[in-house]
Order: C-alpha cells, then structure tokens, then sequence
C-alpha cells in the first residue's frame, strides 16, 4: 500500500484562512436575523392567540419559520452573482430570515398581512402577490419583505424578514410541487408539469368554494 504523502502534509494555515473567515463570520451575521425571525414570530403568535381568543376562529392555521443555512445562503449568492461580502449579502438576499403563516381562507391571507404590516415597527419592503397574479406553474402565495428593527446592545438593527402567507390548499400544492422538483432535480416531464398546474387551479377552486361556504355559515370575516 502507497500512501499519499501530500495529503498528511500540514496545510499553511493562509491556505484556509479566507474561507473559515467568511464561514464564521456569516454566522455571526446571521444572529440578527434569527432575532429579526423571533421578533415576527412573537408578532404573529400573538396575533394568532388573540384572534383565537376572540371566538370567531382563528386565521392562522400554521405557522413555520426558517432561516437560511450559511451553505444555502453563499449558494444563493453565488447563483444570483452576489459578491461574497456581507455588505452585498445584506443588500441583495432578503430572504434569509423566513416565515410562512398558513391561513385558512384566501380572504384571511389579506387580513392577517394587514394586521402585521400596519404595525408601527414593521415596514413593508415588497409585495408580490403571486395569488391575484398566479406563477405560470400555478404557484400562489403572498409574498412580502418586512423590515423589523432589532435593538442590540449598542445599536439598532433593521431587519428584514420574508413572509409567505397561503391558505392550506396553497400550501399542500407547493410543498408538493417543491417535492416533485426536487425528485427530478428541476427536470419535471412535461406531462406531470401539466397535471401540476391543474391541480393548482383545482386547489384555487376548493379555495373560492370553501370560502363562499363559510361565509354562508358564518357571514364574511371581521
Ligand atoms: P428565491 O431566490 O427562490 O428566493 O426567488 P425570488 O427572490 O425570485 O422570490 P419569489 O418571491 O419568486 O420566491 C421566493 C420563495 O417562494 C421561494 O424560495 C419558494 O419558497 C417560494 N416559491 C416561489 N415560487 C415557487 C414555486 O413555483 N413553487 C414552490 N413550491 N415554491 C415557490
Ligand atoms: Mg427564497
């Protein structure tokens, strides 16, 4: 058996140097994030209990949030031509604090992102309302970009925090769709690529039906 000397040699430590440097400091720069993610959190439990408080039933059916791994994230620059600086991450990648608010109804969406962004220390960055206005694959979800202001302990942080919100057939037809992606690693065939969009327009009308009913029952949400 030969054995790779080059391989037992010590590596200068200059050689590794410039990438554990941007790993450790990508995850100290993600801390302000996760407590961007935890301030919206708060803002949203409470606004879920209080809701269900009230009696009328709550919106809010489920709520996740995520924040971008420092893999995903040096990914996402590298896809989208960011350079690997923080001052270009922070200005290019918003959506490395994350938080998807599953609702019952489409109505719902629109209110519970009112409430949240008609908060004094909340400021609405961005909409995109892929729900009026359907991705070609049938995608639909509002999508907005908050900023939340974090406070340290020698300065103030804005951060900013990307919300889905969807009903809960919104969410069954993109968790599955993200799955089918990920299985044919973004080769889908075209026939069940069809099939997909489809059942996202099935998925839109049990939306519209079940919203007629419940208002039916109930009278339309206050
Ligand atoms: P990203 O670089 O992926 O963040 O996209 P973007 O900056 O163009 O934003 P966009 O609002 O289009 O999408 C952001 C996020 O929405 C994605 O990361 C997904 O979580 C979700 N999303 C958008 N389009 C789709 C879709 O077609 N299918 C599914 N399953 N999710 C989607
Ligand atoms: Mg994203």
């Amino acid at each position: 058996m030969t054995t790779d000397r080059s391989a037992l040699e010590p590596v200068p430590a200059a050689a590794i140097q410039p990438s554990r440097l941007l790993a450790d400091e990508l995850s100290h720069f993600l801390l302000v994030y996760k407590f961007g993610l935890a301030e919206i959190g708060t803002k949203i439990t409470i606004l879920s209990e209080e809701l269900a408080h009230r009696g009328r039933g709550n919106p809010i059916e489920h709520v996740s949030t995520r924040l971008k791994s420092v893999d995903s994230l040096t990914a996402k620059a590298r896809r989208i031509g960011c350079p690997a600086t923080l001052d270009a991450i922070r200005d290019r990648i918003r959506d490395i604090a994350g938080v998807r608010i599953v609702c019952s109804f489409a109505s719902d969406v629109y209110t519970v992102a009112d409430m949240l962004t008609r908060q004094q220390d909340v400021t609405l960055l961005q909409t995109k309302d892929y729900i009026a206005a359907p991705k070609p694959n049938g995608y639909r979800s509002l999508h907005l970009i908050v900023e939340i202001p974090v406070f340290l302990s020698d300065r103030v942080v804005a951060v900013p925090v990307e919300v889905q919100l969807r009903t809960v057939a919104m969410d069954f037809w993109a968790s599955l769709e993200h799955k089918i992606h990920y299985k044919f690693e973004e080769d889908v065939p075209a026939a069940l690529r069809d099939e997909l969009t489809e059942a996202a327009t099935d998925a839109a009308r049990l939306d519209e039906r079940m919203e007629r009913l419940h208002a039916k029952i109930h009278g339309p949400r206050r």
